[in-house]
């Protein structure tokens, strides 16, 4: 059985539902208030432990009252928390408002997440190097992302990089990535090329692998997603479901394509079930909720 290794944020989502985005400067009335736990890294590990899968979490949570319950969660589903510490700070939060049609827009706090060092993932370097896989995003301090990667590839543990949220990320990262999976404001912010066709997903997918990463997977949402590799585009289709909130349906995807990989599928038939997982996150409202068992998975493979 595949060991898999998740080092990055652990925020507390404050979300609100709403028909409509207010416009700037309007005001509009919301639908409903919920506290989810969330976070890119912990979503990944959440969702990694739902499919079956023996996870670590290495990061960082604050001295409030948010983190003990995220520690007792992480606790009852298996996930181990021998990499999380605890700062006097707040943990992350994160601001998220859902419309109507389950999509959203998110605005982060780090909070304790701004504390994961470089130092630090050196001092839990153990529990990358023992894993198969690692799985990194970028709502931790890039040096701390670096770090990670750094000793996962002198250890031979294969790289998957979410580079969520977009933004710069360092050249010496995209050649450390084993597979890279932006959705299409992340690859534009790493290419400069919007890749909304079948042809501007070649051309991301040639631009990030000339940058060294050994693959990339492009998510394209209800579309599924675009594998280059080889010099190779392929396409595999998503999946239709009654999606209210696609809220970590990215992270749901990264830890569904961490977990086949891990039991010996190829990249292709990968991240097929990537899309399905993905695709049955968007079922329930929350980060976590909709996150799927392998059962589920399958069911949707096969149905
Ligand atoms: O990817 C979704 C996540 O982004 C949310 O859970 C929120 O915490 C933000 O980090």
């Amino acid at each position: 059985m595949s060991r898999f290794c998740v080092a990055g944020s652990l925020n507390i989502d404050l979300v609100t539902r709403t028909k409509r985005f207010p416009k700037k400067g309007e005001t509009v009335q919301g639908e409903s208030f919920s506290t989810f736990t969330g976070g890119k890294g912990a979503n990944q590990a959440v969702a990694l432990s739902k499919l079956g899968a023996e996870t670590v979490m290495t990061g960082k949570l604050g001295n409030d009252i948010y983190a003990a319950q995220y520690m007792e969660y992480f606790r009852k589903l298996g996930i181990s928390t021998e990499g999380i510490t605890r700062e006097e700070t707040s943990t992350g939060i994160a601001v998220i408002t859902v419309d109507e049609n389950g999509e959203n827009s998110i605005i982060i706090i780090p909070g304790a997440n701004g504390r994961v060092s470089a130092e630090y993932i050196k001092e839990k370097n153990e529990l990358i190097a023992k894993a198969d896989f690692l799985l990194l995003q970028l709502e931790v301090p890039m040096e701390a992302v670096l770090e990670a990667a750094k000793i996962a590839n002198s250890a031979g543990t294969r790289i998957i990089f979410d580079p969520a949220p977009a933004g710069d990320v360092p050249s010496e990262l995209l050649k450390l990535a084993d597979i890279i999976t932006p959705n299409e404001t992340e690859a534009e912010a790493l290419t400069g090329i919007r890749p909304d066709d079948q042809t501007g997903f070649e051309a991301a997918g040639k631009a990030l692998t000339a940058k060294g990463v050994k693959a990339a997977v492009m998510k394209a949402g209800s579309r599924g997603a675009y594998i280059y590799q080889n010099g190779r585009l392929i396409h595999a289709e998503g999946f239709k479901v009654n999606t209210v909130d696609t809220t970590a349906a990215g992270d749901t995807f990264n830890a569904g394509l961490a977990y086949a990989l891990g039991e010996g599928m190829a990249l292709r038939a990968a991240v097929r079930f990537a899309n399905a997982a993905a695709a049955i996150s968007t079922t329930k409202h929350g980060a976590q909720d909709g996150m799927p068992s392998l059962n589920e998975v399958q069911g949707l493979l096969e149905g």
